[in-house]
């Protein structure tokens, strides 16, 4: 099931920009269990800012893990950013990764031995970036961010809500072309949640794409031009009614 088309498909080709696009997608984790994802088609558009939700289990991060690269398919083609990631090894992976993806956590994943500013650099250094630009970026988005005297703190000082601030700085420091967020308010306190999602919509004012997995109705309505609904696995259509 198709749930949006946003590119042009000419003779079964894909020739438009979609920034990710779905092909008959499953996951099963373990043979004789039931899929995470089931048969799921989609297309995001390059720019868009689309929230998944759905009840625990049904799939969300399995679909951004398969986005990110970070898991592969049972079936079905995962392309991202123009490429075919789900034939990619992992070298391929780890670049594709480090120059279209940022990635944001619930739990902020953050490495407790490193400072603020050494987590926010280090995707920096693995795309080879150059030293100078990278620290330059990385003190801009620390600012940007409102932690900048942060930055010699190492995480475990820190607050929740400045804890993900620095996740988003270092989500950021490559300037990927697509940010995935997977529960991003989840860990933290209403307001501090809030602010968080303001901060990710002034971030995607510059026209990043953003796909932002979501248990906040509020969150995905205010923040999202369109939510795709999972439900054991399965897109449902936008117009369906969803079991609560
Ligand atoms: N690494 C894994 N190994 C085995 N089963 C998994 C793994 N990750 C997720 N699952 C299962 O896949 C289903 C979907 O999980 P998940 O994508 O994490 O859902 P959600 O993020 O919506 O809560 C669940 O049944 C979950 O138990
Ligand atoms: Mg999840």
């Amino acid at each position: 099931m198709r749930q949006h088309i946003a590119g042009q498909h000419i003779a079964g080709q894909h020739i438009a920009d979609d920034a990710i696009r779905f092909d008959g997608v499953t996951k099963i984790y373990q043979a004789g269990a039931p899929a995470a994802l089931a048969d799921v088609s989609l297309t995001v558009a390059a720019g868009e800012v689309a929230a998944v939700m759905g009840p625990s289990g049904s799939g969300k991060s399995t679909l951004l893990n398969l986005v990110a690269g970070l898991d592969k398919p049972t079936s079905g083609t995962v392309t991202v950013a123009g490429l075919r990631i789900d034939t990619l090894g992992e070298t391929a992976l780890a670049r594709f990764r480090a120059r279209h993806v940022g990635i944001i956590f619930q739990f902020f994943n953050l490495l407790d031995d490193l400072t603020v500013a050494d987590n926010v650099l280090l995707p920096a250094q693995l795309a080879g970036a150059s030293r100078r630009l990278a620290r330059a970026r990385a003190e801009g988005l620390l600012e940007q961010l409102g932690i900048e005297e942060h930055r010699d703190d190492y995480p475990a000082r820190l607050s929740g809500g400045q804890r993900q601030r620095v996740a988003i700085a270092r989500a950021l420091v490559n300037s990927p072309e697509l940010l995935l967020a997977d529960e991003p308010t989840g860990a933290l306190d209403t307001a501090t949640g809030q602010e968080i999602g303001r901060l990710l919509r002034e971030l995607n004012a510059a026209g990043q794409t953003l796909v932002l997995v979501t248990h906040d109705p509020a969150l995905a309505q205010r923040y999202a031009a369109r939510t795709l609904q999972l439900v054991d696995g399965c897109l449902v259509p936008s117009n369906a009614a969803v079991p609560a």
